[in-house]
């Protein structure tokens, strides 16, 4: 279990991103809870990136449902393909918004959000468990680089909803 969390706090952020996978990986290494893992890694995510929001849907039926997040309040459902996130859900790939206001069907939580990206968390039969979605206050602020690092996040987690609590760390 990590205590503390260390990474260069003005480095670029494909270099937080590789500081902070390795923490993720011991953080959730022999702890199956998902809830309790998701809910460390938002909170990783925003102290090392500082996100305006950053928090997991979790699909539970025809919806998603708020689960652990980091940020202001935020809506609690949304259903098969709405939003930004229902569309990752439905598309079942990560979805980059550079801007929201171009968005059909943006969901607005917080009129502070600018740009968006949600990356689908995948089950071992390949069902979506439930989306990463993380919100910033500025605009274009999301990008490949992201995806890139957040992807390797998401495998981490998924490999705890698969039950295998000592992730590789080959990457
Ligand atoms: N903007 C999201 C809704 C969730 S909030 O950003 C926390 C969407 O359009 O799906």
């Amino acid at each position: 279990m990590v205590e503390a969390l260390a990474f260069s706090r003005h480095a670029d952020r494909a270099t937080v991103y590789s500081q902070i996978a390795p923490q993720i990986d011991a953080l959730v290494d022999g702890e199956p809870d998902v809830i309790a893992n998701l809910a460390n890694i938002a909170a990783v995510l925003r102290e090392a990136l500082g996100f305006f929001w950053v928090g997991f849907y979790l699909v539970k039926g025809d919806e998603l449902v708020l689960g652990p997040f980091q940020g202001p309040l935020a809506c609690t459902r949304i259903r098969h393909g709405e939003g930004v996130c229902g569309h990752a859900w439905e598309r079942r790939e990560t979805v980059i918004v550079p801007d929201v206001d171009r968005f059909p069907g943006h969901i607005a939580c917080s009129s502070a959000s600018r740009s968006e990206i949600v990356v689908p968390i995948f089950n071992a039969d390949g069902t979506v468990a439930g989306v990463l979605d993380i919100d910033s206050d500025r605009e274009n602020d999301l990008d490949q680089t992201d995806a890139d690092g957040l992807g390797r996040i998401v495998r981490s987690i998924e490999r705890v909803i698969e039950g295998h609590t000592h992730p590789q760390m080959t990457e």
